[in-house]
């Protein structure tokens, strides 16, 4: 059994996200399975993270995101590279904070009581390979702090997913 028992209330964000980080480099430690990591991921974050209705994994997969691991309700399963908010992070390469997704354009509505979501690209060797996606019930619910957190998962995940 994982029992990482984050003290939400306790911790300062940056703590929170140094104690994800290091809870995730624990646990893919070795695992070649991008499969069985991007689950244990999703996980940690849905554990860690609060406030969050779904975090997960989109995979780009020959030039579309598919739906990977995640925890939260069931998802569009396939976004077109540009579209919505995870389209945007994949086609662009950069981080996307979107403080209320009833204000971006094309924003897809996975689950209707989203309200704002922070999408970051894992980039290796220089391309796109998945995007991590967080949602919120709250508005305006993700910072730099977050994304920061979120930017170091991404890039020590980049060669374990
Ligand atoms: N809202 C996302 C779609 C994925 S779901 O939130 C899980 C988007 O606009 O890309």
């Amino acid at each position: 059994m994982y029992d990482f028992r984050p003290d939400h209330a306790a911790l300062a964000k940056p703590e929170l996200y140094r104690q994800l980080h290091a809870a995730v480099a624990a646990l893919t430690e070795g695992e070649p399975d991008a499969v069985a990591n991007m689950a244990n991921v999703a996980a940690l974050i849905g554990e860690f993270v609060p406030a969050l209705n779904w975090a997960g994994f989109y995979r780009a997969i020959d030039g579309e995101l598919v739906l990977g691991p995640f925890v939260g309700r069931p998802a569009c399963i396939r976004i077109a590279f540009g579209a919505g908010v995870c389209g945007a992070a994949a086609a662009s390469g950069a981080t996307q904070l979107v403080a209320d997704v009833h204000a971006f354009p094309g924003h897809i509505a996975c689950d209707a009581a989203s309200r704002s979501e922070l999408v970051v690209p894992v980039v290796r060797d220089g391309e796109v390979v998945a995007v991590i996606d967080l949602d919120s019930p709250e508005l305006a619910r993700f910072d730099a702090e977050d994304a920061a957190g979120i930017k170091a998962l991404a890039a020590l995940l980049a060669d374990r997913i």
